[in-house]
């Protein structure tokens, strides 16, 4: 019997693993003996394993519809990749104790709810539970399906499933006399997707200590307590909070590992906020972006209502500008409300409008529901009564009961209706009183809801005073382009003096550091979120050494890894590709970060158009960029940081070995020409090549880029056909 977390064989029947001591087998709730997945009655003492026991055998019974679809949907697409992901272990410490003397069949009513708030609570940020251990889970965020902030969503996915069990266990005390609590551990690392199973059971191996950190976290918390390492609170810093609890020795390890107790959520809510609280960068260039936001405040103010939307690739600095906004003299006198999407919140409707509301009815967490009743109603009396009707859809939607026989009475949609009039009616109400910039952030995470009440608003707003300022990534489209009063305002990666100026910011002048910020921009194209945390990563490995703004080289020219902050965020971008899409960026991440089609097509699967086909979508995403046009077409990743992580997904022998794999029949492409005419080849093509960039070069890139890519991309050739000259000798 194979162990899940540390792989290591065990002898059947065993009931803990030998080597890292995790529960091996799904277990009878009467005796604790191992029992089999799925079956009706413990063999060994005859209790009866009831449908919930069945059910929780099997992810395909357990795991939502919606997840499980999206993972049988790119399932091919998803085996045999690396995924950096954060680990989640929970327990009722020692149930055996606490339910022994118990009667199975109650023993099962207090262990199974248990387990199913645990998994709720895991599903409910996307995780997977990819094992539940009689009394416990094992989830894992990030995995098969990427996630940007797998860390955030396992944190807060302990958090509640930690207050969940909490409540079940109050009940629990009143009708059966007995305490339980969880515990809970954290890890985040890497793993490898193995295979897939038809009912979604997912084998994999971890990569290091990944798992088997998390199952210590686990087994150190003390119980009702979670546990995280240094590496998952990195990534999710700011928000949660969190008390350290200094080194701890762990099995296996050289040296004692930092370890955390997670106290609560932290008071951060976006990836700024956390920047924000380290300290900004200062501010380089968007002096156009910032004028004309300053234009849309002063329109507004007048009473032309403006919608502008700040549209760009992820870290490019749409938050930075909406901050730069909000945080600036023009808008003194003003009512700033700030909201957004979260990536786990498309099932929630409302969350950024609630958000919103107790934004501006000042709404702790705390509060009880006399205190926001009283809050609310406060504040909507200054309205002389104007909007004491919308006083009971604004109640609803805080969450609070409503004893209203009128509202109750009122079918879903006309409940719906209601409520987007209530806010709305309260927001262009408010607006007559002073000016309002409403901000809304992430809108390609929305709700259908929350997208309805912007519709709305956007109806009116061309006479009110309020500035609804958004943004979102490329991928999303909304309905208000043909208005007047919309504008939208792409944001494009710094250009070279730009991101020069932040690296200048960042780590300094010394001359010593002028190749390594050459290749900083190079790999990142001058997006500020990965310049930012390139930097962060070299100084954290001691690449870097002395003080922000004014470093050292500590060793000559380093390498740069890709952040584990950026890897998760590209690869969850990837993996929203659709399976072909993806295994075709794949492919082309194999022949470099420059790519000739000639090759790609060569290597792809399926005929030209199709590939073709696949291509364009790639280049609407903005993975890719035409560089050239035909008949040498040729294409580059966006940045190399993308083609790092879409290369970094496959697996070393996948890379190699897989029949019609790209290397494979690269190898085999480079073989059929003579290796040196090849490189002459290009070379020569190269010069043929007029100075000039080739035709309508993608967003502006100058010829001297257009150049430095070409000497680039034939450096990489030049280094491919030395390495298999090398390899076949
Ligand atoms: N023009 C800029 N000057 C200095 N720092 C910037 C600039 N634009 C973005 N940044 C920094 O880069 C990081 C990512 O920016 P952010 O606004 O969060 O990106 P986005 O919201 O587009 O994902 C932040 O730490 C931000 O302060
Ligand atoms: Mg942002």
């Amino acid at each position: 019997m194979k162990c899940p977390l540390c792989q290591a064989e065990n002898a059947d029947g065993a009931r803990f693993c030998e080597e890292c001591g995790a529960r091996l087998a799904f277990v009878c709730p009467g005796c604790g003996q191992p029992v089999g997945a799925g079956k009706k009655f413990c063999w060994s003492c005859g209790a009866p394993l009831t449908a919930e026991s069945v059910r929780l055998a099997s992810p395909e019974s357990y795991t939502p519809k919606h997840l499980a679809e999206k993972v049988r949907i790119s399932k091919s697409a998803l085996e045999g990749e690396r995924k950096q992901v954060t680990v989640l272990f929970a327990d009722l410490k020692s149930s055996m104790e606490l339910l022994a003397e118990r009667d199975p069949e109650e023993a099962r009513q207090i262990l199974d709810p248990v387990l199913t708030l645990m998994m709720d609570a895991v599903h409910r940020y996307e995780g997977t539970v990819n094992r539940v251990m009689g009394d416990g889970i094992m989830a894992l965020f990030g995995a098969p399906l990427a996630h940007e902030d797998h860390a955030v969503r396992a944190c807060y996915a302990a958090l509640d499933m930690q207050a969940a069990v909490r409540r079940f266990a109050d009940e629990v005390r009143r009708s059966h006399g007995i305490g339980m609590q969880i515990r809970v551990g954290l890890n985040s690392g890497e793993v490898v997707v193995r295979a897939i199973g038809s009912d979604l059971h997912m084998d994999y191996s971890a990569i290091g200590q990944t798992t088997h950190l998390a199952a210590r976290m686990e087994q150190l918390a003390s119980p009702g307590n979670t546990l995280l390492t240094g590496d998952t609170l990195r990534l999710a810093e700011g928000y949660v909070e969190v008390k350290p609890l200094g080194p701890v020795p762990v099995k296996g390890l050289e040296a004692p590992i930092e370890v955390y107790e997670m106290v609560g959520t932290g008071l951060l809510r976006s990836r700024l906020q956390a920047a924000a609280t380290r300290g900004l960068t200062r501010l380089v260039g968007r002096d156009s972006e910032l004028d004309l936001l300053r234009h849309a405040l002063e329109r507004a103010a007048a009473g032309r209502g403006q919608i502008v939307a700040l549209v760009g690739e992820a870290g490019v600095g749409k938050s930075r500008l909406v901050w730069e906004v909000t945080h600036s003299r023009q808008v003194h006198g003003w009512l700033v409300l700030e909201s957004g999407s979260v990536s786990y919140g498309k099932a929630t409707p409302y969350l950024p409008v609630v958000n919103l509301l107790k934004a501006y009815f000042t709404i702790q967490d705390r509060d009880d529901h006399d205190e926001i009743r009283e809050k609310v109603s406060r504040k909507l009396r200054t309205f002389d009564g104007a909007l004491a009707a919308t006083s009971t859809a604004l109640l609803s939607l805080l969450d609070l009961p409503v004893e209203d026989p009128p509202w109750r009475s009122l079918d879903p949609p006309q409940r719906r209706q209601r409520t987007l009039d209530a806010v709305k009616r309260l927001l262009l109400r408010k607006s007559q009183a002073q000016p309002l910039l409403l901000v809304f952030e992430d809108l390609h995470w929305i709700d259908s809801e929350t997208q309805a009440l912007l519709d709305s608003l956007g109806e009116s707003l061309p006479t009110a005073r309020i500035l609804l300022l958004v943004n979102h990534r490329p991928e999303y489209q909304h309905g208000w382009v043909s208005k007047t009063y919309y504008a939208r305002l792409r944001l494009d990666p710094l250009p070279l003096e730009r991101a020069e100026d932040l690296l200048q910011a960042l780590i300094g002048d010394n001359p010593e550091l002028q190749p390594l910020k050459q290749l900083l921009i190079q790999r990142t194209e001058g997006n500020p979120f990965f310049l930012e945390e390139s930097v962060r990563t070299l100084v954290e490995t001691r690449a870097l050494v002395g003080e922000r703004g004014a470093y050292r080289l500590a060793k000559a020219l380093p390498s740069i890894q890709v952040p584990a902050t950026v890897q998760a965020l590209l690869a969850a971008r990837i993996d929203r590709l659709s399976a072909d899409e993806k295994r075709l960026l794949q492919s082309a991440a194999v022949i470099g970060k420059d790519v000739p089609f000639g090759l790609l097509k060569a290597i792809a699967d399926g005929p030209e158009e199709v590939v073709r086909g696949r291509l364009s979508n790639l280049q609407a995403a903005e993975f890719l960029y035409e560089i050239r046009l035909p008949p040498d077409l040729e294409f580059t990743f966006t940045h190399a940081l993308t083609h790092d992580v879409a290369y970094e997904t496959l697996l070393q022998q996948q890379r190699l070995r897989r029949p019609r794999h790209p290397a494979r029949l690269l190898h085999l492409h480079l073989r059929r020409r003579p290796r040196r005419r090849l490189v002459r080849s290009r070379a020569r093509a190269v010069r043929r090549q007029p100075p000039d960039p080739p035709a309508g070069p993608v967003r502006g890139r100058g010829a001297a880029s257009a150049r430095r890519l070409k000497k680039a991309q034939l450096r990489r050739y030049g280094a491919l056909v030395r390495q298999r000259r090398g390899g076949d000798r």
